[in-house]
């Protein structure tokens, strides 16, 4: 029988106890992914032993819009907590040219990871520590994420691999609480409510959302029908009903017209699931008229998309993501 505000005061005590404050403390670095489990770590330890703490959001290119300047405004701006940006775009859309099979794609990004990670470690002169946002279910049962314990349905990627490999100590303050605990510290932390109710996003970011060959200009489209598909849903108000709802670019074109023109461009996918833990999921019944609203702004507002359909796969046998 805790509060949050106690199990807030108490971790802080753990963190300090674990690194040390003051001049002879340890260094902290902490992998930022813009979801809510490692902004909450972040916060938490940047609280109990400040600047001792530095964290790293690697820009991969295959984030949603405006996400990266949100990072950097909650980080910087609003809680004052030193943050490396690194800009590696180029890097992983050069890696991922050419590359169509789905697991290659995510052994490529997870990997592409770890080595820009490492290097911005390298740059800050080491640390002790590396800080991550583990929760109890992924302590439990680390496969959590997929179809089944024997069969591997899609590699997972976050930062997994990369404590071995760094020869850190870890830091891992949330490693008690389930995810609705950790948006109640979040609260409890100063977040507002929009922020700690995000939806999931999934490591490999965009990469997994656009089947087939992954490019800039692939990402720039998916981007701007994935924004105003969300729009729509906080609109509607339907965005807390909702466990993850997101758009799919597919690597199929078709025939439209527009005014008295021709088109052949791209088919994008509408997909939103409710969810209790991301193991089996039910697609969202949305009111055809909503539906019709959504492909009307895609087709007409975004530039290479000139049909929309909407996935009416429950998982199983699908699963929430389409690679
Ligand atoms: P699937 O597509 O397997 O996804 O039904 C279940 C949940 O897991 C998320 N997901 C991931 N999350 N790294 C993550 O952190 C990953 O590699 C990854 N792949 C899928 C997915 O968004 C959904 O919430």
């Amino acid at each position: 029988d805790w509060s949050m505000a106690e199990y807030r005061a108490t971790k802080i005590a753990e963190i300090r106890e674990q690194v040390g404050v003051g001049p002879d403390g340890g260094k902290v670095i902490c992998g930022l992914s813009g979801g809510v489990d490692s902004s909450v770590a972040a916060i938490l330890i940047h609280e109990a032993i400040g600047d001792q703490l530095t964290c790293v959001f690697v820009d991969h290119g295959l984030l949603r819009l405006n996400e990266r300047e949100q990072v950097e405004t909650l980080f910087r701006e609003h809680y004052h907590i030193p943050l490396v940006v690194v800009e590696a775009e180029d890097r992983f859309m050069a890696g991922l040219a050419g590359q169509t099979d789905p697991e290659k794609k995510r052994k490529f990004i997870g990997g592409e990871f770890i080595a820009v990670f490492e290097e911005e470690a390298a740059k800050l002169g080491g640390a002790d520590f590396l800080a991550q946002g583990t929760l109890y279910p992924d302590v439990i049962e680390s496969v959590s994420f997929t179809g089944g314990p024997s069969v591997t349905i899609k590699s997972h990627h976050n930062v997994g691999g990369l404590p071995e490999r760094m020869n850190m100590a870890l830091v891992e303050p949330l490693r008690e609480l389930f995810k609705d605990e950790v948006r109640d510290l979040g609260r409890e932390l100063g977040l507002d409510d929009k922020f700690v109710g995000r939806h999931p996003f999934p490591g490999p970011g965009l990469a997994i959302r656009i089947p087939g060959e992954v490019t800039k200009e692939r990402c720039d489209i998916l981007r701007k029908a994935d924004a105003i598909y969300l729009d729509e849903i906080r609109n509607a108000g339907l965005y807390d009903a909702i466990w993850q709802a997101f758009a799919v670019l597919l690597p199929v074109k078709t025939v439209g017209v527009m005014g008295d023109a021709r088109t052949y461009d791209s088919v994008c996918a509408l997909r939103a699931v409710t969810s209790t833990d991301g193991m089996t999921a039910d697609i969202f019944p949305f009111d055809a008229s909503f539906l019709t609203g959504c492909a009307t702004r895609i087709v007409n507002e975004v530039k290479g998309i000139n049909r929309v359909v909407y996935d009416y796969t429950s998982k199983p046998p699908g699963t929430i993501e389409w690679e």
